[in-house]
């Protein structure tokens, strides 16, 4: 069967698969194009169970794209706190603002000028316009990549951009519209997510269609999809400090550039240093106190913090930080998951 054959035959038994199968998640309650906008943004980053209290917390907070245009950075920040990738939170925001003023408040309703706001890419603006407004346009994620490649045994490298072009493209061609458009967007994810699984073996006995399955024919679903291996990441060494004075903790915004830009964290120097040469890096020469922490490691994507740090009581406060009780840090001042080991010693 030719390729085309294949991806138009699994439009409707995928179609009366989702409508029976699929789970019930926040942010299918409706197709408000902003609730799909933010759902899709978190679920770029973080498993589906995680996503639905930050989703539901973020559209009580910020309703509309103009609640989102008004909010501060750092009352934004909190609401992100734990889901990673920051940078995507201010790009959310950057948006709202261009959806206000020159949307006059809602979200844009073609593909060109949803692709056209700050952090929307193909993908996201492929799943906005089909599940909100029920354009046949395919949103092309790693889930959508598996099923499609397993499907048709197809050993592109799915890292490379050439491939999630030819996939959106196949797509397309087959695409149905209005309220099977959105249905058929969730549904390929939803398949990804739950029946064509990745790590270990999928659930092919309950797949709606296994039969027109290429890998499946060949026994052979967990050769696909191809990908290379992945580059080593870059080890960062950091020493953290708790300096405590009173009830209160030092902590600093970061710069605007860069890795959790703009945040807040505890003050750090580069390396594994001793605690007399990272005090004196703020001017510290005196201390009540200090001990070692226990040493704490984060991943992020291409980067691996390897953190030592150290438990300082000062005298008095350090005029170049921000002094702040540890409900005042809970409450207001985001300080990212990295810094968590850190936070629990507080
Ligand atoms: N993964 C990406 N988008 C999703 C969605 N809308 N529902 C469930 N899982 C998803």
């Amino acid at each position: 069967m030719q390729d085309k054959s294949i991806l138009s035959d699994i439009v409707t038994p995928l179609l009366y698969w989702y409508a029976s199968e699929k789970r019930e998640l926040p942010w299918r309650e409706d197709r408000d194009p902003y609730h799909i906008w933010i759902s899709e943004i978190m679920l770029q980053q973080t498993r589906v169970e995680a996503v639905k209290g930050y989703y539901t917390r973020f559209i009580e907070a910020l309703p509309t794209p103009a609640a989102l245009a008004a909010v501060s950075d750092d009352a934004l920040n909190k609401l992100w706190q734990g889901l990673g990738y920051y940078s995507r939170a201010r790009s959310l925001k950057k948006a709202a603002i261009e959806i206000v003023g020159k949307y006059g408040g809602s979200l844009p309703r073609t593909y060109e000028e949803l692709r056209s706001l700050c952090g929307i890419g193909p993908y996201t603006a492929g799943a906005i316009a089909s599940i909100a407004y029920g354009l046949p346009t395919p949103a092309v994620d790693g889930n959508v990549l598996r099923v499609y490649t397993r499907l048709l045994a197809d050993d592109r490298d799915i890292s490379k951009q050439s491939t999630k072009d030819v996939v959106t493209a196949a797509l397309a061609a087959i695409y149905p519209s209005g309220e099977d458009a959105s249905n058929f967007t969730q549904a390929l994810m939803e398949l990804g997510a739950t029946v064509c699984v990745p790590n270990g073996a999928p659930h092919c006995d309950t797949c709606p269609v296994a039969e027109l399955c290429r890998a499946h024919t060949l026994q052979s679903e967990q050769s696909y999809p191809h990908k290379p291996p992945k580059k080593a990441r870059r080890i960062e060494e950091h020493t953290v400090l708790l300096l405590r004075c009173g009830d209160k903790y030092a902590i600093r915004k970061r710069g605007e550039e860069g890795l959790l830009a703009g945040l807040w964290e505890f003050p750090s120097v580069k390396g594994h240093v001793c605690a007399k040469d990272a005090l004196a890096a703020f001017g510290i020469t005196q201390a009540a106190h200090i001990e070692p922490t226990p040493p704490a490691k984060h991943i992020f994507t291409h980067i691996e913090w390897h953190m030592q740090g150290y438990y300082v009581a000062l005298a008095k406060e350090i005029p170049d930080l921000l002094f702040v009780t540890k409900e005042e840090i809970e409450g207001r001042y985001s300080i990212p998951s990295a810094f968590k080991a850190f936070l629990a010693l507080l």
